[in-house]
């Protein structure tokens, strides 16, 4: 792995509050920052960012850590993925890694994965070409894909015979267990037959970003169900993550990404000259997609089926595409035709006539809004009014809101400026909710972690964060401390590393800094112990205040160690013994309001 400098400079460099808002929108209050967080789900924020301690946490499902953590969590990285992505992010070049053995060997699994995947592509490739995929061919053609298209996206046939590309890619020397890693052999439940996933299914390769086949999609060729058969989640497989035709898409000179719902879809915009768009893959697009497709584009054009499902997947994507800070036309089919369709029947001039007429995504939820009223009623035209003023709210800029309000108002026969009060006065009240949900969650947690009525445990827990805080934060009182205090005294072996951590650090550079410290432990369930240390403020009053809670602290966790020890003992005087220093401990004080 890296030295600890090097990861010390990669976070140095990388400051939180950047790196976190390139993923998700943060409000400052004071030296914090506040947002939703995007760990679990809510409606009022709970994630906190602290630029000073360089560090996050959520005070309503716990998520907490650094710079690395977060990456870590949000990418699905392991930590040195995560400190290459961050340095890549700075241009920082790291030093050649000394991997360990477990992901040597997950690298190695991968790659024959990949190997696997190109061989199944060409075996798929090769069997629409022979006689077998004389069916496939002929449905390819009635749905007009040309042949340099159908090579371009690696278009095959997977054949009726159950066990075709088994036996194809056991003679191409792959073992039975990396065989079903790969999702495409399924084993029977005995475990002595083994099936093909696909059969007589028009085979859609899956590429990632570099081109490289990470799976399939299977189209049946008449009637039945499913339609569409993908590939499971594997080591290389992330439905959530992938987007399909992103690999060419990528290349555009555009940062304007067409999304539409479906493979034939894409590959038909591709056909038609439109080389820009990406599908999400029988799976709502989501969080992850969205950061994805940000590297790629800053503004997206949804354009799906404009059935009931469709329009309820473009408001989902809508509100997925907002939140990762996109620019967010829609564009909706007429006649209730899927994209595929209608540049079947109408070519690409009509196409892009109608792409010339996507609208704004605040127009798109206004015109749906507009379904559910009946405006020659008074009370609805309010209520819908009402409504709208709500969307309106949430556009930032002041221009585009003073167009939509012009629109309502053309729309309702209400004022413009009455519109626009309304909007400002929701505007008021939603920064107002903001903050103030963010206050009261850090209080109750605050509140929570010292309240009288906390289980013991979670309180000696909690005794031994309030300890290293105080030590962290003031190296007189870890001076202290030291004397009297040794790391052995905690019960968590991870606070005992840390204060071992922070005796170096003061040694080091005297002072401790959160987020350098965190540096030191790489699993993110020490990481988030770690950084629950600097998550709450204590709240003393003065200095002698402080004094007697540490006081009150240390001796709690110095006798919960101590019973743990009797309770785990083996003789008469070994309990002895403790009970002497249970009686040291208890006659224990220190003071650190003097010089
Ligand atoms: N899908 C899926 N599994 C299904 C149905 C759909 O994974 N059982 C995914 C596929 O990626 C598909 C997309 O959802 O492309 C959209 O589905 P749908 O609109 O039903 O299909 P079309 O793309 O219109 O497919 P086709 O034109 O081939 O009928
Ligand atoms: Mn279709």
């Amino acid at each position: 792995m890296y030295p600890q400098h090097v990861l010390e400079e990669v976070r140095l460099e990388n400051d939180i509050v950047d790196v976190i808002s390139e993923y998700l929108p943060l409000k400052q209050k004071g030296t914090s920052y506040f947002g939703l967080c995007p760990f679990h789900n809510e409606k009022t924020p709970s994630f906190s960012v602290s630029s000073e301690k360089q560090f996050y946490y959520c005070f309503g499902c716990g998520a907490a850590g650094n710079v690395f953590t977060f990456v870590m969590q949000m990418e699905n990285d392991t930590f040195p993925e995560a400190v290459q992505r961050l340095a890549d992010r700075v241009h920082i070049t790291l030093p050649t890694p000394q991997y360990t053995a477990e992901a040597r060997l997950r690298q190695e699994q991968k790659q024959r994965l990949f190997q696997m995947h190109k061989e199944a592509g060409r075996f798929y490739y090769k069997k629409l070409h022979e006689p077998v995929g004389a069916e496939a061919r002929a449905y390819l053609q009635k749905r007009q894909m040309k042949e340099n298209i159908q090579k371009k996206f690696g278009i095959g046939y997977a054949p009726k015979d159950r066990q075709a590309l088994y036996r194809h890619l056991q003679q191409s020397g792959f073992s039975q267990q990396e065989l079903l890693q790969s999702g495409l052999i399924t084993e029977k439940k005995d475990g002595k037959d083994y099936f093909d996933r696909f059969r007589n299914r028009l085979m859609f390769p899956i590429l990632d970003i570099q081109g490289q086949v990470i799976g399939f999609g299977g189209r049946i060729l008449s009637q039945g169900e499913p339609k569409y058969l993908n590939s499971p989640e594997t080591l290389l497989f992330h439905k959530s993550r992938n987007l399909y035709g992103l690999n060419f898409a990528k290349n555009t000179k555009t940062r304007e990404m067409i999304l539409v719902e479906g493979y034939m879809d894409m590959i038909s915009l591709y056909q038609a000259g439109f080389r820009n768009a990406v599908a999400s893959l029988g799976t709502a697009f989501n969080q992850e997609h969205a950061k994805v497709l940000k590297k790629y584009a800053d503004s997206v054009i949804v354009l799906y089926d404009s059935d009931d499902a469709g329009i309820m997947a473009a408001q989902r994507a809508i509100g997925v595409l907002k939140e990762t800070g996109f620019h967010i036309k829609v564009l909706q089919v007429p006649d209730g035709k899927d994209p595929d369709e209608f540049i079947r029947q109408n070519g690409a001039e009509a196409f892009s006539a109608l792409l010339a007429n996507a609208v704004h995504y605040i127009r798109f939820q206004i015109q749906c809004l507009k379904k559910k009223y009946d405006l020659n009623e008074m009370s609805q035209k309010v209520a819908f009014t009402t409504q709208a003023a709500e969307i309106l709210a949430g556009v930032e800029n002041d221009i585009e809101k003073a167009v939509y309000a012009q629109e309502i108002s053309h729309i309702t026969g209400i004022a413009q400026n009455a519109i626009e009060s309304e909007t400002k006065k929701i505007q008021q009240k939603q920064e107002n909710t903001f903050y103030e949900s963010a206050e009261q969650k850090r209080q109750k947690s605050f509140q929570q972690q010292h309240s009288q009525k906390m289980t013991a445990s979670k309180g000696i827990l909690q005794a031994q964060r309030d300890i290293l805080f105080l030590c962290a934060s003031n190296v007189r009182i870890y001076e202290k401390m030291k004397e009297v205090f040794f790391a052995e005294d905690f019960l968590e072996p991870v606070y005992q590393r840390v204060y071992e951590k922070i005796a170096f650090l003061y040694e080091k550079s005297g002072t401790v800094f959160p987020g350098e410290l965190i540096n030191y432990f790489q699993l993110p369930q020490e990481q988030k112990l770690v950084a629950e240390i600097f998550a709450v403020v204590l709240e003393h009053t003065g200095l002698k205040d402080m004094e007697k809670a540490l006081n009150e602290e240390i001796k709690r966790v110095k006798m919960a160690k101590l019973d743990r020890l009797a309770a785990e003992a083996k003789s008469i005087e070994q309990i002895q013994q403790l009970l002497t220093e249970k009686r040291k401990a208890d006659s224990l004080y220190i003071t650190i309001t003097d010089g």
